[in-house]
Order: structure tokens, then sequence, then C-alpha cells
């Protein structure tokens, strides 16, 4: 199914979760010089104009993006990721948004590889556009010296697929986006299938994984079954920024699943996570979730996961908590005033189902 199209939602809260985590992912993997390989298995277009076309028909970044243009008090992954868009939009009006693959180009260094698929052939015709552009400004002006093979390849086509041929990379320093439109229940299946192949090739990878929190079951179960993954470690954190309408439609929260996460996330999730529900939340349905774990063999779970509901907000402080503990329990907060209650979109796993198909994104 091919209906999906990125620009609608460019700039939403869940772009904002997914690319402030992503971009701490790639510097993180910049601070050791063997090359990172970097594979985007559902890439898009790479860079969406706000004010025209598809994103400005819904203005979906009105409740991401557009909050923090203006802060001055951004934590400073926060900070990054926004001084990252503002390079994309030099005249200071924001205008541009870049999709996953622009953060990675200008994330990751010159000798870093991207990997970028994308099935829709009118988004990796833009995408494949748009970055013979970057390269062509980059090469002319000296910006990026000459390096072996192809720093970013774009290919049209499945990304659950492709995967498969990249791992594991030659440097065995990988990070791996995947970022499907589950506009289909299969999408769910597609990524644990193509997750447990892939930590079979390369089990030490990290793999982030972003999903919707929807009231549909494949959405509900995701996050479970991801946990019982063979991976060393898993982290899981969901941003609502509103409690959800009772037809079930609208985003009001997503999740990213980091499998193999780097130790620094953790406590960089729990100083931002705060700051970002008070500035993207709607409500008093406005929360996050933040979960780690260890992870497990398929149909058997390592080590049990601790699960504490409503932890009360001054937890929820930076460097609150146990990082490194060996069971460190799950937040659920709302900074804006209200513990998790049970069907609230903070405890997702109990949302019961509207009987409504609700929209992916
Ligand atoms: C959510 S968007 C990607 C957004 C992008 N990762 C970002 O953060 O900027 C999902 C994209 O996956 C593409 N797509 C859908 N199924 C695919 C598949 N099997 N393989 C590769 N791309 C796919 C869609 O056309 C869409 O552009």
């Amino acid at each position: 199914m091919l209906s999906y199209r990125h620009a609608f939602h460019a700039g939403n809260h869940a772009d904002v979760l997914k690319h402030m985590i992503a971009i701490q992912l790639m510097r993180y993997f910049g601070q050791k010089e063997t090359p990172t390989m970097y594979i985007d298995t559902h890439a898009g277009a790479g860079i969406y104009a706000l004010d025209t076309g598809y994103a400005a028909k819904n203005a979906e970044y009105a409740n991401g993006i557009a909050k923090l243009w203006d802060r001055k008090d951004l934590p400073a992954p926060l900070k990054e990721y926004v001084d990252l868009v503002k390079a994309l939009n030099p005249s200071g009006k924001m205008r541009y948004y870049p999709g996953s693959p622009y953060c990675a180009d200008r994330a990751l260094r010159p000798q870093d590889r991207i990997r970028l698929f994308e099935l829709h052939p009118s988004d990796a015709k833009i995408l494949e556009d748009n970055f013979r552009k970057l390269e062509q400004g980059a090469a002319a002006s000296g910006q990026r010296p000459a390096v072996r093979g192809k720093r970013v390849m774009v290919e049209k086509g499945d990304g659950f697929t492709g995967l498969k041929a990249l791992l594991p990379p030659p440097s065995r320093r990988g990070l791996v986006l995947i970022d499907p439109p589950y506009e289909v229940k299969e999408d769910y299946r597609r990524v644990r299938d193509t997750l447990v192949d892939a930590l079979g090739r390369f089990p030490t990878g990290t793999y982030a994984v972003w999903y919707p929190v929807l009231q549909r079951m494949e959405s509900r179960q995701m996050p479970e079954k991801l946990m019982r993954l063979p991976a060393q470690d898993w982290l899981n954190v969901t941003l609502s920024i509103r409690t959800p309408t009772p037809d079930g439609f609208g985003l009001h929260s997503s999740g990213m699943f980091i499998l193999n996460p780097p130790w620094t996330l953790e406590p960089m999730l729990r100083e931002v996570l705060p700051y970002l529900v008070s500035a993207l939340g709607e409500d008093e349905g406005a929360s996050f979730t933040l979960e780690v774990g260890e992870g497990g063999t398929p149909g058997k779970v390592r080590q049990p996961m601790a699960r504490e509901v409503a932890a009360p907000m001054r937890d929820s402080r930076p460097g609150a908590g146990k990082a490194g503990s060996p069971q460190r329990p799950v937040q659920r907060t709302n900074p804006l005033g209200k513990a998790a209650r049970p069907g609230s979109p903070s405890a997702p796993r109990r949302t019961a189902g509207t009987g409504k198909p609700p929209r992916s994104r």
C-alpha cells in the first residue's frame, strides 16, 4: 500500500521524538573513529517544505517543531535537534523540515555511510534529488573530503528486505532506523521478523524502531514483542501530547523502541522528556513513559521487566532513578500534573479498543 506520504506529518510531535533521539544516537556513534553505517529502511523524501503542499494541509508541525522553534531554554539534546532544523532554514523562517535522512547527513561524519531505502516512487525520486543537490553543494564548497565509496546511497525498494544484504556492516558499527507507515498491520509483523533476522546477522547493532501508540491490538502488543527479541538490552520510550479523542482518530502518542541502546540514552531522555511533555503537551493527558530492560530469547524473557505505574513527578527529575541498576523501574510521569491512570495514554497497554480503525499517524 503506497498511499502514505510523510509530508502530511512532517515536523509533528512524533517526528520531534524520533529525530531528536536519532540525532543523539548518531552523535554517540560518532564518538569512536570507526566508521558507522546508518541504515534507514523507510527513508521518506528527506526534506519537506512546510509552507506548501501536503505539509501545509494539516500543519501537523504546529504540534511539534513549531512549539520548540523560539524556545530559549531547550535542554542540550533538543537544542541540537532544533539547531539542525534551523540550519536548514537560514532565513530564520520555519519553511523546511528535515526527515531522518537529512538528520543523518548532518549528524554523521564524512567517513560514515548512509544507506536509504524508500519504496514510494515519488518520494524515492525526491529523496534522490535532495541528496544529489546536497552532495553537489558539499563537494562544491569543499566541505567533504573525497572518501572511498559512496557516502550516501538511495535504493528505491523494500527496506525490510534490503536491510538483510547490508548486515553486518564491514566496520561492525551500525545504526538502523526502522520507521514504516503502519498503515497496514503487516508492518508490525514485518518489523519484528526483520529484527529477528537482523539480530541474527548483526547481534551488536543498534536498532531504533518508531511506532504509533494506538488502540489497535498490533500497536499495543508491539513493545512487548520487541522486548522478547534476543538483544542485549532495550529501551522503550513513549510521548503522549494529549488525551486520545473518543473516536480514536489522530495521533496523540508515539514511541521509539531501541534495541542495544547506548548507555547514554536513558539519562538523556530522563532530562529531556519532562521538558517535551510540558512544551508539547496539550492537556492533562500529556505524559511520557520510559522503560529499560534486558532482551529475552524468543518465548522466554531473560529478566523480568520491572513495571511500576504512575511514578510521582519528582522521580522524573534529571538524575533521578538508578541508571545502571540491574532492574530499573518504568517511569510514567505527567509533568502537567496528573498521575497516569489505567486506560490513559500513559498506560498504553491498558487502553481499550474503540472498535473503529484508527489512523496510523
Ligand atoms: C514514516 S515515513 C518515513 C519517514 C522518515 N523515516 C523520516 O523520519 O523522515 C515511511 C516511509 O516508508 C515508505 N515505505 C513504505 N513501505 C516501505 C517499504 N517496505 N520499504 C521502504 N519504504 C517503505 C513510505 O513511502 C514512507 O515514505
